[in-house]
């Protein structure tokens, strides 16, 4: 039967779903093609008004590549990267809670000792001790868990963008030791912009929105037997903490960046304990 009122239309896109679909295509399937044709039907959309979001995806993928994820910077001025990562880290309320990873992040950044600075050069910023203790959400020391750090420069941009620094700038793994402590130096953060050049940055100016993020360092944290943590700490003296571009500013994750007694080499030292969760333990089925 070919009904295209508007109201049943939906059910017939939904029924063409075939049988041999896995059970969970069928469900996100379903629940997408329903909250598309709702906010259509909501909006009464026009086709010129559809063609432009389509243009705009399109734009929005052939400006993405390995150093740029246009993408994830769409789906993050709408939050939607956040909401996922709300919803996929419910926090216990013992473990630290998890951020949004963002576009930045590099794989293979240099093992470092303990204490070391990830400032491999350009302009120097102010310097940051940042130490603490890795532990089990029981509060078991970790050894030997790894975290994974990376900023941008005081700029506020990340090496990648930016040819006047370093390869690997800003970015560095450290082990933590036998008690789960660590220690690294590194520069204190900055706000800075999203790129805003590109249909992210079009989106944002549309709705009357700055793309600042607040000033915050980004880590990953992970352990055997442990679930692998994405998070960041933000600096408590932003003035973007309640405006983030990317909505992922957690207050537990909020910092202080406190001045430095003399002789320890630093202007600034954050305390920062981290928690992480057990992976639950694997049952061996008896042979
Ligand atoms: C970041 O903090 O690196 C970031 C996160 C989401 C979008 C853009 C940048
Ligand atoms: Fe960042």
């Amino acid at each position: 039967m070919r009904d295209l009122s508007i109201e049943s239309f939906t059910d017939n896109v939904i029924n063409s779903i075939g049988p041999k679909t896995p059970p969970r295509v069928r469900e996100v399937m379903t629940a997408l093609i329903r909250h598309l044709h709702d906010f259509a039907r909501e909006v009464n959309l026009t086709t010129g008004e559809w063609l432009l979001g389509v243009e705009v995806l399109n734009r929005t993928g052939r400006m993405s590549d390995e150093k740029r994820n246009e993408m994830i910077l769409m789906s993050d001025v709408v939050g939607l990267e956040s909401l996922v990562d709300a919803l996929d880290h419910r926090s216990q309320g013992q473990e630290t809670e998890s951020a949004v990873l963002g576009p930045f992040y590099r794989e293979n950044a240099p093992k470092l000792p303990l204490g070391a600075t990830v400032v491999q050069g350009g302009k120097p910023g102010e310097s940051v001790l940042v130490n603490g203790r890795v532990a089990s959400s029981d509060g078991t020391p970790i050894a030997g868990a790894v975290i994974d750090v990376w900023e941008t420069a005081p700029n506020g941009l990340y090496e990648q963008q930016d040819p006047d620094q370093p390869d690997m700038n800003l970015r560095g793994r450290f082990e933590t030791a036998a008690d789960g402590s660590y220690a690294f130096r590194c520069v204190r953060p900055v706000s800075y912009p999203v790129p805003f050049d590109g249909p992210a940055g079009e989106l944002l100016r549309l709705m009357d929105r700055h793309a600042f993020r607040p000033a915050h360092l980004h880590m990953i944290v992970s352990a055997p037997g442990h679930q692998t943590l994405v998070t960041q700490i933000f600096d408590r003296t932003d003035k973007y903490l309640d405006s983030d571009a990317v909505f992922a500013v957690k207050d537990s994750l909020v910092v202080d960046f406190k001045p430095a007694r003399e002789g320890m080499g630093t202007k600034y030292v954050v305390d920062h304990d981290i928690r992480l969760k057990a992976e639950p333990a694997r049952h061996r089925s008896a042979a």
